[in-house]
């Protein structure tokens, strides 16, 4: 009998090894799940940020970097930024559906409020939107970001966290 014979998902802290596989991740979760609301170039300004692989690996080595896993293999991260904020989500395409997004975002929400943390912000884009919504997010503010001559519209969204330590 197969040990695998549901798909496992889990969770893991970020390693050094993991970046080409994210920046994969975050290259495809672009492509192919943020079409409708933006167009191609913007998407290309978008995912370039993953081109400088240095780079791209200071940046989640420097936040707080989790990644699900789907029978072992990283599906999607996301990377918390300072206190309370979210910087990055992203889900394979592949693997859209299935509670990864939904897992990451309840392990950060968690992890924020236990530091302390009275509420969560993102900037999300205008396809994660929804998600965020779903997840109790409201809207604050709509920005506009220049990335590469590209401009992109995404929208400021914050969640109330509940402090566990709270008496
Ligand atoms: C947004 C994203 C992270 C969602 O990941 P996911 O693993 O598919 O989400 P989940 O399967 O955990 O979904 C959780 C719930 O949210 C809903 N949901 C997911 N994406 C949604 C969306 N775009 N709009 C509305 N609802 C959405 C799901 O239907 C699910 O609902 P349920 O609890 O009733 O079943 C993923 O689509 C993604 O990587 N998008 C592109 C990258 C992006 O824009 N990232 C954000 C940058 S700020």
């Amino acid at each position: 009998m197969s040990a695998t014979a549901h798909p496992k998902l889990a969770m893991r802290p970020f390693l050094p090894a993991d970046v080409p596989l994210l920046a994969e991740i975050f290259r495809a979760s672009i492509a192919e799940l943020t079409g409708d609301d933006y167009s191609e170039a913007q998407q290309e300004a978008w995912a370039a940020a993953a081109d400088d692989e240095k780079q791209f690996a200071a940046k989640l080595a420097k936040q707080l970097t989790l990644i699900a896993t789907l029978n072992g293999s990283p599906v999607g991260f996301i990377a918390l930024e300072g206190a309370d904020k979210i910087d990055m989500l992203y889900v394979h395409p592949a693997a859209t559906g299935q509670g990864v997004g939904a897992m990451l975002a309840d392990a950060v929400e968690k992890i924020a409020a236990s530091r302390g943390a009275s509420k969560l912000s993102t900037d999300a884009s205008d396809s994660a939107r929804g998600f965020f919504e779903k997840r109790g997010y409201a809207a604050r503010q709509r920005n506009t970001v220049s990335l590469r001559g590209e401009w992109l519209a995404n929208t400021t969204m914050q969640k109330q966290l509940v402090n566990p330590k709270a008496p």
